[in-house]
């Protein structure tokens, strides 16, 4: 049984509604999901080799702050501060669970840096996380979706227990065993990881030596999720781009110079106007590493900021790749 079963199965005994069935009937109406539409994520606890895993995939450490958003006993954020130095907070709906989360801290000895509030995660301020932590159901993830990537800094990291986040594509993923999972038969767990992007849309230009002369380049990106694709014209001549890759705030591609079989490899930090990086030039007769700033001339949205609450279609999607 696993998260979803928990409340599809047994809603009296938990005190929580049906979504499960609620979710199929608007999937079948095709109605609109609203946040009222979600039940709540009952309390089940990760097993603590989940919550070791799940901290190393996101390397959190003593610089991080930690957010757990529906905390159950607090096991996250009081393992993110007892074994890997960080600090953070994590916020429940059910006060006992609040409780029993800030006296668990005390008694770890790191009440100070790990501190728990009874406080609905849709209300939660999260600007302050390095990371973000997360074991809710699926139809959750995908309405705290958006929040996430309009709210968290790029290069903020993300994990969630066993479920996704739809059509925004992991950066890593992985099953491990859970042999003390208090749900499911099978006795695994999925960690999920994520880096929030920033944002690369829009238009770009630069100037840099092609061939020993001067030459513009134009760069047009489109993005959905950290997902970049694009098209660039070098004095007017289409090149081809490649490898293109963007983690947080980071991003990188590779352009081909089709008549001289040049190949430059851009690496850069996108800032609030520009990027500013090196490209390393490689060629029969070329080799050699130069700096490379970027100006955006045209701001752009990824397509990603449209999405506001769920789609029907992809919580479908989603349902049938758990
Ligand atoms: C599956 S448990 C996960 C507990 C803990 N994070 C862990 O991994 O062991 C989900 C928790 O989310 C809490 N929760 C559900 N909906 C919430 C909401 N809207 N805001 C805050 N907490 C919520 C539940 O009370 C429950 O403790």
């Amino acid at each position: 049984m696993s998260l979803v079963s928990v409340i599809t199965a047994a809603p009296r005994r938990l005190g929580v509604r049906v979504v499960g069935a609620l979710l199929s009937a608007l999937l079948l109406t095709g109605t609109a999901l609203a946040q009222d539409d979600f039940g709540d994520t009952p309390y089940v606890q990760t097993p603590q080799n989940v919550v070791d895993r799940m901290l190393q995939v996101a390397h959190v450490g003593p610089g991080d702050y930690v957010i757990d958003l529906g905390s159950g006993d607090g096991r996250m954020v009081i393992t993110a501060a007892k074994k890997y130095g960080a600090r953070g907070f994590g916020v429940d709906l059910d006060r006992r669970l609040v409780e029993l989360s800030n006296r668990l801290a005390a008694r770890a000895g790191v009440a100070d840096r790990a501190v728990f509030y009874e406080r609905n995660l849709y209300d939660t301020d999260l600007t302050a996380a390095s990371v973000v932590t997360i074991y809710l159901l699926p139809e959750v993830n995908l309405m705290v979706r958006p929040k996430l990537l309009a709210t968290l800094k790029p290069g903020t990291r993300v994990v969630s227990h066993d479920y996704n986040m739809g059509d925004w594509p992991p950066d890593q993923q992985m099953v491990l065993d859970a042999p003390d999972k208090p749900v499911g038969r099978d006795k695994t767990s999925k960690v999920f990881f994520w880096v929030v992007p920033g944002n690369a849309a829009g238009k770009w230009r630069w100037r840099l030596p092609v061939a020993g002369k001067p030459a513009d380049f134009e760069l047009v990106v489109s993005q959905n999720f950290q997902t970049v694709t694009g098209s660039v014209m070098v004095d007017g001549v289409a090149w081809t781009l490649e490898n293109a890759r963007l983690s947080g705030v980071n991003i990188s591609f590779i352009l081909n110079d089709p008549r001289r079989a040049a190949r430059y490899e851009f690496t850069g930090r996108i800032g609030d106007h520009g990027i500013a990086g090196t490209v390393r030039v490689t060629g029969a007769t070329v080799q050699r590493q130069l700096e490379w700033d970027a100006t955006r001339t045209e701001p752009g949205a990824p397509a990603h900021a449209a999405l506001k609450k769920p789609d029907p279609l992809e919580l479908q999607r989603m349902q049938q790749m758990q």
